[in-house]
């Protein structure tokens, strides 16, 4: 494309647009925030009025047939992120998928074939890819660290997470218009706390450890709370360990250790709102010493939107999740479910069916 700025219309104009994507693509250099499209007229106008798009859709069709438009960033819900991301795709547009990437696996892999037959750039919402802290403990990893023995990660959802987003994001408009699935996503919270945290614990894992071929977990469902310890085989042969906990009795609590040949690394990840980037130690065993870089620019969010649009400008490689990333996601969220109802080891190969 000899375009210098990637045209990208965001479809739903919900919280994650509002607190995260308007104002990525206002912001990313290599992006303009070109549309916006929202059944809910009241959410849409405000929206507008706020972001300044060039176009407000209420018809997702309309946005799509726009020759001007080049991208979409998806940020409904869960349910709907695969119909919205076929007919995009079918319709010559790039994809930025919100994560999860899908509920089940039959569609995930329905919409792989509709990805390779479109020749689009399709991406899955993992934005953690784009925490400078993590990237940085990636470049060790894949040029320093040697081997990784061993990688434990956890993501903990606090009670108080709540409070504190609200402190710190703008003012979420809400409307009684918005397009909602038949079943409200937090009726089942073991299957909400796996498709909203669980995938991007799980995608973080990948990040540094390469594919999962199999898991055995156990759940525990105790006072409120809901814990995952997962013990993970990567391909690699690295040992793993998950633990995905929703409502700790304590402040977000998420990172993670990675021990290696030469070195070590150890991550603490914040409450995303804050835009602050991951608190990395890098330890390398040849000089003895650890480094941690201040990542000044924790605005992963625009980050991302910045590495989905260098694809597509400039044809650079894809920094986040693709497609294939997207499904090992899914299938390991279904193998983590059902080693949880089975108790006993699933491979990832062998799952099937949605959440
Ligand atoms: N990456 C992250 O850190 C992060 C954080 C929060 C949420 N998310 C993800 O973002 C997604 C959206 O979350 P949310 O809370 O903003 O959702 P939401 O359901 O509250 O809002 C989505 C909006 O999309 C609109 N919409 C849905 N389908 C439409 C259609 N076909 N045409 C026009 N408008 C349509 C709805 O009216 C609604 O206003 C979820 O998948 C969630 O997992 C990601």
């Amino acid at each position: 494309m000899s375009q210098t700025k990637l045209n990208i219309g965001v479809l739903g104009c919900g919280p994650i647009a509002q607190a995260g994507h308007f104002e990525s693509c206002t912001k990313a250099k290599n992006a303009r925030l070109y549309a916006i499209c929202d059944v809910a007229t009241d959410l849409r106008e405000r929206m507008a009025a706020t972001h300044a798009p060039e176009k407000a859709f209420d018809d997702y069709a309309a946005m799509l047939a726009d020759p001007n438009l080049d991208a979409v960033i998806i940020a409904t819900a869960d349910a709907f992120h695969v119909q919205a991301s076929i007919m995009a795709l079918q319709a010559g547009k790039h994809v930025l998928c919100e994560k999860p990437l899908a509920m089940g696996l039959e569609e995930s892999e329905a919409l792989a074939g509709v990805v390779a037959a479109s020749g689009k750039l399709f991406q899955v919402g993992h934005m953690k890819r784009y925490d400078l802290g993590l990237q940085e403990a990636k470049t060790f990893i894949d040029t320093e660290m040697g081997e990784i023995v061993a990688l434990k990660a956890w993501y903990c959802d606090s009670t108080h997470r709540y409070a504190m987003t609200d402190a710190v994001q703008p003012l979420i408009v809400k409307s009684a218009q918005a397009r909602k699935p038949a079943q409200d996503p937090k009726s089942d919270l073991a299957r909400y706390y796996m498709l909203a945290h669980g995938s991007h614990l799980i995608d973080t894992a990948r990040y540094f450890a390469g594919d999962i071929v199999a898991v055995q977990a156990r759940l525990s469902k105790d006072k409120g709370m809901y814990c995952w310890f997962v013990d993970v085989e990567f391909a690699s042969g690295t040992l793993g360990h998950l633990d995905l906990t929703g409502a700790v009795r304590m402040d977000w609590h998420e990172g993670f250790q990675i021990y290696g040949q030469n070195g070590s690394v150890i991550g603490e990840t914040f409450n995303p709102w804050y835009y602050k980037t991951s608190e990395v130690d890098i330890f390398r065993e040849r000089d003895g010493a650890s480094y941690r870089p201040l990542g000044a620019d924790g605005h992963f969010y625009r980050r991302q939107v910045e590495g989905f649009a260098d694809a597509i400008l400039n044809g650079t490689p894809q920094t986040g999740a693709g497609i294939e990333d997207g499904i090992a996601s899914v299938r390991a969220m279904l193998a983590i479910a059902r080693s949880v109802a089975e108790g006993r080891k699933v491979r990832l190969d062998e799952v099937s069916g949605a959440l």
